[in-house]
């Protein structure tokens, strides 16, 4: 072989090692097609745990808080907020150089019950209700203006059947809260983008609901980016099928989709299960891996998340981030959900917060798609 031949081979092998070492992330491989996150909480925000600040500031180019910034820690009484969780992790994305989501400004769950009620624990008044909600948006949104790139305004208001949730909101004010509040939004940050996020989006009945939703918001004159889409999974529900329809379905309605809290839970599912009565009760039965997770079962775990992440790739035009909800397995939710002490496996990284063998295949298989066009 000729050293010119040689030496052209030795650049190839050169460079593709480092566009490999490029793109050793998740976020650095989906570049371009959609961001990748993660929730965070206030110990990875104050560096209480140095590992899963790191990762968390390698890994991911967008975050959201699991909870600082709800109704409650934020704003536990009328007139007192507490901002000094949420003004950390709002730096701490800063710092990152990570797309900061707000989450979430308008929810029936996690929301003191003075929102709702007057000084004799009496309901309040429509006028009332909405101006609270007026007050509340305009302080949270207005306070990070410019800083953070989008909101969830309105969390969970509807059922699986598609009928409103017969929430506090609903019921002072009718379906038109979700109306108000993103106007409000709007009116706070203009610049903002702005999400309604719920789960199960891909119960047909449920995501018709929502595109009915949008498109009464637009003719309402109102901002709406995107619909956020939780995922919170299990091993066979939501269908591929079932997924890629709801996204299909929102995409011809308009709007981006963002997944916003993915995992998937690797344990039987007291949801799908004949006796409904044994629903949140504790059993050996229903917490089968606390030794271990076995192959055959990871490996099936693995496909599941690689056949989801392939639909969000295959349809990167209209998804447009990928969020997480948890760095890694110890901290999921979902061990203590919907039964309480089990142990689950639902996320990217491990309980020693090491990769799962997973990451790479997804890394390989977002460098096969092409950037959004
Ligand atoms: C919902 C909320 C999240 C979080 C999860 C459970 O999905 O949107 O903020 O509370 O429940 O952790």
């Amino acid at each position: 072989m000729k050293i010119k031949t040689i030496s052209a081979i030795i650049a190839i092998i050169f460079l593709s090692n480092i566009y490999a070492m490029a793109q050793k992330t998740i976020a650095k491989a989906t570049k371009g097609k959609f961001l990748f996150g993660v929730a965070v909480n206030m110990q990875q925000v104050n560096g209480n745990n140095p590992t899963e600040s790191e990762l968390i500031a390698r890994e991911f180019n967008a975050i959201v808080a699991e909870n600082c910034m709800k109704p409650q820690p934020i704003h536990p009484q009328e007139d007192k907020y507490q901002w000094t969780d949420a003004d950390k992790f709002v730096a701490f994305g800063e710092k990152n150089k990570q797309a900061i989501t707000g989450h979430c400004l308008i929810w029936h769950s996690q929301i003191g019950r003075w929102f709702f009620v007057d000084e004799n624990g009496k309901d309040v008044t429509p006028e009332v209700l909405k101006e609270r909600m007026r007050q509340h948006i305009m302080t949270v949104v207005g306070r990070y203006k410019g800083r953070v790139q989008g909101w969830d305004v309105v969390n969970e208001a509807f059922e699986d059947d598609g009928t409103y949730r017969n929430s506090k909101f609903y019921r002072i004010l009718g379906k038109d809260f979700i109306k108000y509040a993103f106007q409000f939004a709007h009116e706070a940050d203009p610049d903002a983008e702005l999400y309604y996020n719920d789960y199960n989006v891909e119960t047909p009945a449920k995501c018709d609901a929502i595109v009915e939703l949008v498109k009464e918001l637009r003719a309402a004159g109102c901002r709406i980016d995107a619909v956020g889409s939780q995922g919170h999974m299990h091993m066979d529900d939501p269908t591929l099928e079932a997924t890629e329809t709801s996204l299909m379905k929102l995409k011809a309605a308009g709007v981006k989709v963002l997944i916003t809290e993915w995992d998937i839970s690797i344990l039987p599912s007291p949801y799908s299960g004949a006796n409904i009565s044994a629903r949140f009760t504790y059993s050996k039965e229903m917490d089968p891996y606390r030794e271990g997770v076995p192959d055959s079962v990871q490996q099936e775990w693995n496909k599941r998340v690689l056949d989801m992440f392939e639909l969000f790739l295959k349809h990167n035009d209209v998804v447009d981030r990928v969020t997480l909800w948890a760095l890694n397995d110890s901290i999921s939710w979902l061990n203590n959900f919907p039964i309480r002490g089990r142990k689950d496996y639902p996320v990217l990284f491990d309980r020693n917060n090491q990769p799962k063998s997973v990451v790479a295949d997804m890394i390989m298989m977002a460098k096969k798609y092409k950037k959004k066009g």
